[in-house]
């Protein structure tokens, strides 16, 4: 068995993933893939109804295209850029349909239309892209300087007029491109906003963040906070945390404000302490002993965070974050990781949240994020956030 400390599996999990994705990405190029059904991708692109969010409005159809950009970056290789722009151009059913967008067009169109145009100057890309931002900056709530999460769930009573949720930290990227692309600050001031409002209604003394706050839609105030897709109300959903941790280091990367990147190191360091021995993450760190699902995605999207946050530091601070964050991938390598013809996912124990019906199975976004995080420890990743 390797040690961690010797490093080399580093390079030994990017040539498995290089050879996985050879031939995975011309086995699936015509799909925008979620997860597997017998060990083989499913197509989210096949379903266009726009009430039915899972289907090409589902928020994770740009994974499967940041992983081709990822890979076209790290190999040169015009037949990835090809297969991402599949996914790209079968995006522009979202907004043909446009009800079944929310905030999540960042997660949509960064990996995909906004990757292509900084990567190729594809100017239809910018387009998309710009299109995408103008829909996001629209779900700013001024009153409670909060955007929007989802919009009304179908078959729910919940009124979600007023919730914002930590995972927005991802999708406010694409208002920061939009404002260095526009050098028009409306877009970067409403992010940034928002990230603030994030800053002081979400996190909590210890470091740990909340999934869902609701605020009052007409006043602002704060109403009160949810589990979400946590274990429950005051719990600590590790994807939730990854977010917020990743998602600060951004919001630092993209203004420069020195709060972001405080929280940022708050987060991770709650993170880092809350990380069992065996750096298996759990679902929610706050979740009963039994059943003890674990989400390999958390995992994966709080390394590439860790790993983000080390680049910031000097040489005296760095190295406990990339350690952290070599331990967290190197478990995800030696025990979760499938890389034969079996299955067209990597890994293969993610959750979408505690209280679902099925746990520990292969996501997109655990590989794309598992792939971004081997890359940035060579140094080879493409910044796509
Ligand atoms: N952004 C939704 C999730 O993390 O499941």
């Amino acid at each position: 068995m390797m040690k961690e400390q010797e490093s080399l599996w580093i390079s030994q999990a990017i040539i498995q993933v290089m050879e996985k994705m050879e031939w995975v990405s011309e086995k699936s190029k015509n799909k925008i893939p979620y997860t597997t059904i017998n060990g083989v991708h499913d197509d989210r692109s096949q379903r266009d109804d726009y009430a039915d969010d899972d289907g090409i409005n589902w928020w994770c159809n740009g994974f499967w295209g940041g992983m081709m950009w990822q890979m076209y970056h790290k190999t040169g290789e015009g037949r990835y850029m090809e297969i991402a722009r599949i996914s790209e151009e079968k995006l522009d059913q979202c907004f043909e349909d446009y009800y079944g967008l929310h905030h999540d067009v960042g997660f949509m169109y960064l990996p995909t239309a906004v990757a292509d145009y900084r990567l190729t100057g594809n100017p239809d890309s910018r387009k998309r892209g710009l299109h995408a931002a103008n829909l996001l900056a629209g779900r700013f709530n001024p009153a409670g300087r909060f955007i929007r999460a989802w919009n009304d769930i179908p078959g729910s009573r919940d009124d979600t007029r007023g919730w914002a949720i930590i995972d927005c930290l991802f999708n406010i990227p694409l208002l920061y491109w939009a404002s260095e692309e526009t050098d028009d600050p409306r877009f970067k001031q409403i992010a940034m906003l928002h990230a603030d409002t994030v800053m002081r209604h979400f996190i909590r003394p210890d470091g740990s963040v909340c999934h869902i706050v609701e605020f009052d839609p007409f006043t602002g105030e704060r109403i009160r906070d949810y589990g979400g897709q946590g274990y429950e109300a005051g719990s600590s959903w590790t994807r939730g945390q990854a977010w917020g941790l990743y998602g600060f280091l951004m919001s630092y990367r993209h203004t420069g404000k020195p709060e972001y990147l405080d929280t940022a190191k708050r987060i991770a360091h709650y993170f880092m302490a809350a990380v069992p021995d065996d750096a298996i993450v759990p679902v929610d760190f706050r979740q009963p002993e039994k059943p003890a699902w674990c989400d390999d995605t958390a995992a994966a999207i709080a390394a590439c965070g860790l790993i983000e946050i080390a680049r910031q530091m000097g040489e005296a601070e760095k190295e406990m974050y990339l350690k952290a964050a070599r331990k967290l991938l190197f478990a995800l390598y030696e025990n979760h990781c499938d890389f034969s013809r079996k299955n067209d996912c990597i890994l293969q124990k993610c959750t979408g949240a505690y209280h679902n019906e099925n746990h520990e199975f292969p996501i997109i976004y655990g590989d794309y994020f598992f792939i971004e995080a081997l890359l940035k420890l060579e140094d080879q990743d493409f910044f796509l956030w």
